[in-house]
């Protein structure tokens, strides 16, 4: 069994070697850190067995020629090969926060399925994904690369993206092992700021940020990956309890905790040690098993165990998680498993996976407004301009993390894709103005443009490098002067739809206000130009929804549709009469939760509760009907909102709790059921315990979180 596999090889093992497994470097290119040349030649330290894994190298000839070192050094054990497979690995889909919006489970499982398939056939054992940090705070340049604000929402799309990664299970050669990071936390960096400080409480962090690493490690993920950020004073790389209280002990998680790159170095900054030394003690103990390129743990181990700083049954524990999945994705019967040249060009690029990545990418696109029914646009349109920064960008449409696979020329332009489709439309093309520049030199020419067409199509936003890491933002706002020149476009009194790529919730009141039609379109992938063309032309009726709350503006932030009443809640948006409110503005924020628009209306009626009393471990069924009430064929995402009105400690105006996304035809209509039980009402008390507390439950069901549409209550007895 591996178990015993595992234990006879560590007993071969010299504590150098054990430690070398403990050791991950950088490849030979820099991507969110400096490239490692402080080694030496690394292929003769990975002779000499002292690295376990090497991340940032893809293909399968270049991983072979670093598995062959690795089968030169004496115990011949295999390299782990590490990867950011994030959203897509060739095919690129849309970034994580934009699939999101699809809330559709299983469009989401299949990229990552598409993307593990890939990396796998490209050489890629283990990715860095997925990431699954709950975010409040659009500012924050990682926003991007999660699912949105939702505990609910976010544990179910983490639970889709390690199945689709895995697939069938680790050792099968379409399977990457992921990775759930970062733990914990990192989304709630004091003022969107990335690597910042985390303070929250105990009851906070159970209640919003865990739950989709919890269900990460129900969905079998084979490692984790702690976070840059301290948690209320104590670097995550370092949390005893966060790694071995409840990750290992708690949950039971058998994998391996990966540290973020130098984190474990960074806790010297930090200020929570004074050197390496005492970092790589601090975190092997607390249960950080591999280090990631900051030599703490190669430079240190063996003296911290000489100095019985460290104990070698630690050492021992780390590295039998390490080679264990080692073992589980099959390296050991043959190191080169994932490096064959034919299956790596077969199995990249098919038709099957763009077909998916189109599929994706208009799934994840989001209406946020359809003033008097402007979209979708008739085939027999005359001509349309297309206006923006952005109509004609290739490879941009990747997003941020993706990966150099693959070429430009197949990424599919929001002007290519109009050329596809727009087989009676004449096109027009001005650009504008650039993203960041303040210059309005072309504006005229964009006037001009937009007078000679029907219809006007922009497409504006912020760069794709601008969310990420490492690129946090204080002003959310659409940037440069694109809002001035949507202002001169809608002058021109034509029809005007914009198009806005983002990565993260951004303010654009102005256009929010005056523009008839506006597309969340975010970062979409390959297939970009495709997806949006298919949803101006109605080939797609849209339906996305938020997945996080997008602000009136900066100083609403964090502002999040789960928080508290508070004593004074104001009556209505605009009540400033001594209440929780701002004098300056309204309390709501531009766009809910929740929020996403067809060109199909759906009509909800017949709330039906199944009694209106439930005992502590019953249930309640909740009834109601959707009718499709408009012309279009489309799908809705119907959501489930709870609120425990009588709490101690108080509980939040309004949880999702359960969603269902389903297509009706014209005049079609269907019953949706939601089943509600004990784990649906339960909730962590002061002390950590998950309980229920009897009393009334408010039943609220909607299209958004700030429209709902249907609403009853029940008592929870006793
Ligand atoms: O996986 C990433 C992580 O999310 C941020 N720092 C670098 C790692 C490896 O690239």
């Amino acid at each position: 069994s591996i178990p015993q596999k595992v234990e006879a090889l560590v007993r071969k093992m010299t504590l150098a070697e054990k430690i070398g497994q403990l050791n991950q470097y950088n490849g030979d290119w820099a991507a969110t850190g400096p490239v490692t040349t402080d080694v030496g030649n690394k292929l003769d330290a990975i002779k000499r067995g002292e690295v376990g894994s090497i991340l940032n190298i893809v293909g399968v000839q270049h991983t072979r020629v670093f598995q062959e070192a690795a089968m030169q050094s004496r115990l011949k054990i295999p390299l782990l090969f590490g990867q950011d497979v994030i959203h897509g690995y060739s095919v690129t889909f849309p970034i994580p926060l934009a699939e999101a919006a699809s809330w559709d489970l299983a469009v989401i499982e299949r990229s990552a399925r598409i993307a593990g398939t890939e990396a796998a056939a490209g050489g890629v054992h283990w990715t860095f994904a997925p990431m699954v940090d709950i975010a409040r705070d659009p500012r924050w340049g990682r926003v991007m690369e999660g699912a949105g604000e939702d505990p609910y929402l976010g544990s179910l799309i983490a639970t889709a993206r390690v199945k689709g990664f895995q697939g069938k299970g680790l050792g099968n050669l379409d399977a990457v092992m992921a990775c759930a990071k970062h733990f914990t936390a990192y989304g709630a960096a004091i003022g969107g700021r990335d690597y910042n400080s985390v303070d929250m409480s105990l009851r906070t962090l159970w209640e919003v940020y865990l739950p989709p690493f919890k269900a990460a490690v129900d969905a079998g993920v084979g490692t984790f990956m702690n976070s840059f950020n301290d948690l209320n004073g104590t670097p995550a790389s370092a949390s005893h309890y966060l790694q071995r209280d409840i990750l290992k002990d708690k949950w039971g998680f058998k994998g391996f905790v990966v540290s973020d790159w130098g984190s474990i170095g960074e806790m010297i900054n930090h200020g929570y040690v004074k050197d390496n030394y005492d970092a790589a003690e601090a975190a092997i103990n607390a249960g950080n098993d591999m280090d990631m390129e900051s030599r703490s743990y190669i430079n240190n181990l063996a003296k911290l165990v000489a100095a019985k700083k460290v104990s070698v049954k630690t050492i021992d524990e780390a590295v039998s998680r390490i080679l264990t999945k080692k073992y589980e994705l099959g390296l050991f019967d043959d190191p080169y498993r994932f490096s064959n040249a034919e299956r790596e060009k077969s199995m990249l690029n098919t038709g099957e996976h763009i077909a998916a990545a189109r599929d994706a990418a208009r799934k994840s696109i989001v209406l946020m407004k359809n003033d008097n029914q402007l979209l979708p646009l008739s085939k027999n349109t005359g001509s349309i301009a297309l206006i923006g920064p952005m109509v004609k960008l290739k490879k941009e449409n990747k997003g941020f993390w993706s990966l150099d696979v693959g070429d430009e020329s197949q990424v599919v332009s929001l002007y290519e894709g109009m050329q596809q489709q727009a087989s009676k439309t004449k096109l027009l093309y001005a650009k504008g103005c650039d993203v960041t520049d303040t210059s309005r030199a072309a504006f005229k020419e964009a006037y001009l443009t937009a007078m000679q067409a029907d219809v006007v199509v922009m497409a504006m936003g912020e760069r794709f490098d601008m969310t990420g890491e490492a690129k946090s933002r204080a002003n959310i706002h659409l940037p440069g002067v694109q809002e001035e020149l949507i202002k001169a476009i809608v002058a021109t009194g034509k029809p005007v739809v914009v198009l806005l790529y983002a990565g993260r919730p951004m303010v654009f009141d102005w256009t929010a206000d005056h523009a008839p039609a506006i597309l969340y379109t975010w970062w979409l992938g390959n297939q970009a130009g495709n997806a949006i063309a298919d949803v101006l032309y109605g080939n797609y009726n849209p339906s996305a929804k938020l997945p996080i709350t997008f602000p009136r503006t900066e100083g609403q932030i964090p502002i999040y549709y789960n928080h508290y009443n508070t004593g004074r809640p104001a009556k209505t948006d605009s009540d400033v009469n001594y209440t929780s409110a701002y004098i300056d503005l309204l309390n709501s924020p531009k766009f809910a939760f929740g929020h996403g628009l067809s060109y199909t209306t759906f009509k909800y009626d017949n709330l039906k509760l199944s009694k209106k009393n439930m005992l502590k471990d019953g249930a309640i069924t909740v009834s109601f009907d959707l009718q499709n009430t408009g012309k279009y064929p489309g799908e809705e995402v119907v959501q489930l909102y709870l609120r425990d009105i009588v709490s101690q400690p108080l509980r939040p105006v309004k949880e999702l709790k359960d969603f269902k996304k389903l297509l009706l035809q014209p005049g079609g209509k269907k019953t949706i059921t939601f089943t509600i039980n004990k784990d649906k009402l339960a909730f962590y008390n002061d002390q950590l315990q998950w309980i229920t507390q009897p009393g009334e439950f408010r039943v609220m069901i909607g299209s958004a979180s700030d429209d709902i549409r249907l609403q009853d209550s029940f008592i929870l007895a006793n």
